[in-house]
């Protein structure tokens, strides 16, 4: 998947021809969005089991899925829940993690403590812009993010490395700190939200 460094290079070259567009990383909590062909903005969601994105609307059954506030320090991503008057998960301060370089694992998910083992990673996150990617062991830079449709409509699963994932329907995205223009998240049909400027 090099989709997206292609992107990114375009995205760098146009930077660079003007200062004035390179959008700064967060200095402090933030929310990430995904943004995809079809997923224009949907944030990050957490329900102590699985990480989605999609519209927080579905989620509302749930007590304990909340959007995730992120704080990334020493390129560690920590999430707690983005809490609203109508839930207050159990769960806070939880890692994130992707799985370890060259597994064929797409699980993406979050641990609590010292519970890291050498199948997953939970360093290594760096902001480009206000895009969220990842530097390996070997000092690459790699945006492998995807989205696996779930049985709820605009409801995603959030995934890494799609090589060898036959599942039908699955969208490369990008993780932005950048919230989505339209309000609503207005994601689910084929009218793309156009982001602002990387
Ligand atoms: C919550 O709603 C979703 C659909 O939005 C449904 O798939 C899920 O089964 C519901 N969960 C519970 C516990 O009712
Ligand atoms: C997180 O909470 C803030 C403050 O309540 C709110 O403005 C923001 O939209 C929330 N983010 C998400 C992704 O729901
Ligand atoms: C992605 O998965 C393939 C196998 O499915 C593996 O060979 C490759 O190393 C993985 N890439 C990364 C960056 O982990
Ligand atoms: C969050 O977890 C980390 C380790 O997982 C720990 O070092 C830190 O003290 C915790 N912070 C809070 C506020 O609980
Ligand atoms: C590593 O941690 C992940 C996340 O908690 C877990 O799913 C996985 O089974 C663990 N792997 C090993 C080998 O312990
Ligand atoms: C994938 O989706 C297409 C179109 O919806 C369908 O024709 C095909 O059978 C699906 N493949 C699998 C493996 O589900
Ligand atoms: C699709 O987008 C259009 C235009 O924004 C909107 O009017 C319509 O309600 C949307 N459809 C669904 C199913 O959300």
């Amino acid at each position: 998947m090099r989709w997206s460094q292609t992107i990114l290079l375009g995205a760098s070259t146009a930077m660079a021809a003007n200062p004035a567009l390179m959008a700064r990383a967060p200095t402090g909590s933030f929310n990430l969005y995904a943004y995809g062909d079809g997923i224009g903005g949907a944030p990050i969601i957490y329900n102590g089991e699985s990480v989605y994105v999609g519209l927080p609307a579905a989620f509302s059954n749930s007590t304990e899925a909340a959007p995730v506030l992120f704080d990334l320090s020493d390129n560690v991503l920590t999430g707690n829940p983005n809490t609203t008057s109508s839930s207050s998960p159990s769960w806070s301060n939880v890692t994130m993690f992707i799985p370890a370089s060259g597994s064929s694992s797409h699980s993406i998910g979050f641990v609590s403590g010292s519970s890291s083992n050498s199948s997953i990673t939970t360093d290594g996150f760096l902001f480009y812009g206000q895009a969220v990617l990842h530097k390996n062991s070997a000092g690459s830079l790699e945006t492998l993010w995807y989205a696996i449709p779930t049985d709820v409509d605009r409801v995603w699963t959030l995934a890494w490395n799609s090589t060898s994932d036959s599942t039908n329907g699955t969208v490369p995205i990008s993780l932005r700190s950048t919230a989505p223009t339209t309000t609503g998240f207005d994601f689910g049909n084929s009218t793309e939200t156009t982001e602002t400027t990387a």
